[in-house]
């Protein structure tokens, strides 16, 4: 097992390795008596580990309680935060009390939020079961729901007391769902560790999946303790996001998150390479290692509905914008540009 320690504000450990889930319980021992735990997680996810994570609870002396949400991005909004509150509510959850978030993005985003809530705060750890959530939304204690007009337009800082990462799990994603994580982890190499990328181009059939998720984790970890609330170095994390976040939305979110981090990171790899802002070799590594791990590079819409979705972004809308650049594999930097210029750079990334 590799442990990954978190010095944040509310400090805390990440733990990554195969067959964890029954030593839980004994890991959350140490952090706290024994006491209820309302394990939440989702409709498939549930079914999958939920007996092995309350077994290890109560193997340690706590008193498990489940309750599933649907699965999907789209149960992520204030009717389903409200139907946790309720039931952690309806079975008298104190603060001394633990919330488990048991599954990917979407229950621990979710999950997390309701636990920063109710009742003003109580505690919570996250077993995340996709890759994404594994290297990414578990760690760095943001939590959120959507909105009709928006994703993740409510929410709170609040990080979790612990992060419990059983690599088995990830043995029953659907591929395209494992694939989006792969995006993430190909986006760490090319922030911020040429070696890491070039392991992953030759590894692609054998990768140590602990090695890539404790990778990752740590490469979090050291922008999230430099800037735990997102105030600046911490949007490094969003590279390739800009212009992802642009397709998402075009593709009115039939195309999953990971696949539109890779085409946006395509994107701007060619547009930095075409600005001379990095090597053409560089730009092209990338997409080769994209294409690799079975990730689309090239956008199926045009430069003028890639535009309007840039422009009218509301968190980005008249303002200036924070675009990470790729400068080199494993250098990127934060360059500010007037919205006004993005459709300029997205034609530069390919779009016609
Ligand atoms: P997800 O949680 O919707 O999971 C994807 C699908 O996989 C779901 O259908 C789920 O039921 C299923 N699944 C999960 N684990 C499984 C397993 N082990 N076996 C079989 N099926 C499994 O999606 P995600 O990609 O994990 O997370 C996306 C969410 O994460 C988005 O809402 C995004 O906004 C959020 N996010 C948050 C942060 C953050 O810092 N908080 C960072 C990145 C993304
Ligand atoms: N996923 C972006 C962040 O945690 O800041």
């Amino acid at each position: 097992m590799t442990r990954i320690h978190i010095a944040v504000s509310r400090p805390y450990d990440v733990c990554i390795g195969a067959g964890l889930l029954p030593q839980l319980g004994e890991e959350l021992l140490k952090l706290r008596k024994a006491c209820t735990v309302a394990v939440i997680s989702d409709d498939t996810v549930l079914p999958l580990y939920g007996e092995a994570v309350c077994a290890s609870l109560r193997e340690s002396g706590f008193t498990p309680l489940t309750y599933a949400i649907p699965s999907g991005e789209s149960a992520k909004n204030l009717t389903t935060y409200a139907s946790v509150l309720t039931f952690l509510a309806e079975n008298r959850l104190t603060r001394s009390d633990l919330v488990v978030a048991l599954g990917g993005g979407v229950v621990g985003d979710l999950v997390g939020f309701a636990a920063a809530t109710y009742l003003r705060g109580v505690d919570y750890a996250q077993i995340p079961t996709t890759l994404l959530s594994a290297v990414d939304s578990s760690v760095g204690g943001k939590t959120a729901v959507d909105l009709t007009v928006g994703k993740n337009l409510v929410g709170a800082f609040h990080q979790p007391i612990l992060v419990w990462c059983d690599t088995d799990t990830l043995a029953t994603l659907p591929p395209v769902t494992f694939r989006d994580g792969c995006a993430e982890v190909i986006k760490y190499g090319l922030l911020d560790d040429a070696e890491f990328f070039a392991y992953l181009r030759e590894n692609r059939d054998t990768l140590d999946l602990t090695h890539v998720i404790a990778r990752c984790v740590d490469m979090k970890r050291s922008l999230v303790v430099l800037d735990e609330f997102d105030r600046g170095l911490r949007q490094l994390l969003n590279l390739g996001h800009t212009f992802g976040h642009a397709i998402e939305s075009v593709s009115d979110y039939s195309i999953p998150h990971g696949h539109c981090v890779a085409m946006g990171m395509a994107m701007i790899c060619r547009a930095a390479a075409a600005m001379g802002a990095m090597s053409a070799s560089d730009a092209a590594a990338v997409e080769e290692v994209l294409t690799l791990y079975g990730l689309p590079t090239h956008v199926p819409y045009s430069l003028e509905e890639l535009s309007d979705a840039v422009l009218s972004d509301k968190k980005i809308r008249g303002h200036a914008v924070a675009l990470v650049m790729p400068r080199a594999i494993g250098s990127c930097e934060i360059q500010m540009f007037a919205a006004s210029a993005l459709p300029r750079w997205l034609a530069a990334g390919g779009a016609v």
